[in-house]
């Protein structure tokens, strides 16, 4: 008996002694594991008389318990420990200011082209884009402004240098390349399928360059383009597909009025103008009786469909443009164009839109 208190002394005093969980662990396998000296000392109790074993078993029983509560205290205790060193390390400094969340904001400019290619989108037109750096030829030639044209001198057109060509390259004064682009590409198409020319509907939503600044000019600005190219369109697709986009637009009925003018690229050509008054300072779209004019538009050119290979005997179409911008200052109220191009995060907080809606005919263009 006076062995088997001296082993359960060392082995609490080893027990006392283990720092952390895994040492305690050895401890416990070195007297309870398989080969432990505890387990060995049970293993002897086959080799005793009866008289012995009846003594010696129950004691070794109890230690074994008392020493698996030992482990299991000292165990909690270093368990403990260990959190509380751990949480030691990761302490948080609850005074420290919350990190600031920044949230970007959709430029009106983003928002309006968004819009306008749902609302075109929804009448089955395709998005198509083109360059900011134009030939000649795209820019004004294949538009019907040959060279020399008067018109040509309106656009303010900003000049870069010459392709290795010779040809005259521009920062586009308009979208109305991309009608160019869209129809040559598209005739490339039916030549390589050997098929018909596929009916085209696209806008052009882009930026657009003139050399021009005051407050409702800005040397760069946006403009969207459309095309409309097929064998039986006529002047009332046009109108009626753009009355309805001004009402869809600016979420309200709208009056409209085509007025002739002259485009080089169109012919007969339109003024689309938009019925507003202006009440208490603040100008309303859609009623009143002023007009204000928002766009071009008219029946494709025949010298335009003749230069990129369409018959203008078999096809015809009509196209339109207008400014993004000026869209965007109508329909949101923003006084001045140039604050677009300020870069100014408190304007565009205030003028911005929530980058979690997405304009859609179902739920609302803008909210
Ligand atoms: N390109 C013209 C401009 O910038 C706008 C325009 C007018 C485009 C009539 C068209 C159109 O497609 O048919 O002033």
């Amino acid at each position: 008996m006076d062995d088997t208190q001296k082993l359960e002394n060392e082995i609490a005093a080893a027990i006392g002694a283990a720092s952390d969980e895994a040492a305690l662990e050895a401890v416990r396998v070195d007297a309870l594991g398989k080969k432990g000296r505890v387990s060995l000392l049970m293993r002897g109790l086959g080799k005793m008389s009866p008289e012995e074993r009846q003594i010696a078993g129950p004691a070794l029983n109890a230690l074994k318990t008392r020493l698996n509560e030992l482990i299991a205290t000292r165990k909690d205790v270093l368990a403990e420990a260990a959190l509380n060193a751990r949480l030691e390390t990761e302490r948080l400094d609850m005074s420290l200011p919350a990190r600031a969340r920044t949230q970007g904001r959709i430029h009106p400019v983003s928002q309006v082209m968004d819009e306008v290619a749902v609302i075109f989108g929804d009448m089955g037109f395709a998005v198509a884009e083109g360059p900011d750096i134009e030939d000649d030829f795209h820019n004004f030639t294949a538009l019907n402004f040959p060279p020399g044209h008067p018109a040509r001198d309106q656009h303010d057109t900003f000049f870069l240098n010459e392709k290795e060509d010779g040809e005259q390259m521009v920062l586009r004064t308009h979208t109305s390349p991309v009608q160019i682009r869209t129809m040559v590409a598209a005739v490339e198409r039916a030549k390589k399928t050997g098929g018909d020319l596929e009916p085209i509907r696209i806008i052009a939503p882009g930026r657009t360059y003139r050399c021009d600044s005051d407050q409702t000019h800005t040397p760069m600005f946006h403009q969207v383009e459309g095309l409309v190219i097929d064998k039986e369109t006529h002047m009332g697709h046009l109108k009626g597909c753009l009355a309805d986009f001004a009402a869809t637009f600016f979420e309200t009925e709208v009056k409209t009025r085509f007025r002739p003018h002259h485009f080089p690229f169109t012919e007969p050509s339109a003024e689309m103008d938009i019925g507003y008054e202006r009440k208490d300072g603040q100008i309303l779209i859609g009623q009143g009786d002023q007009w204000m004019e928002i766009l071009g538009s008219g029946m494709v050119h025949p010298n335009v469909l003749t230069s990129v290979g369409i018959d203008p005997d078999v096809y015809q179409g009509f196209a339109f443009g207008m400014g993004i911008d000026r869209l965007a200052m109508l329909k949101y109220g923003i006084p001045d164009l140039r604050d677009f191009f300020a870069a100014d995060a408190r304007w565009l907080k205030h003028y911005g839109f929530s980058p979690l809606l997405q304009p859609n005919l179902a739920t609302g263009l803008s909210s």
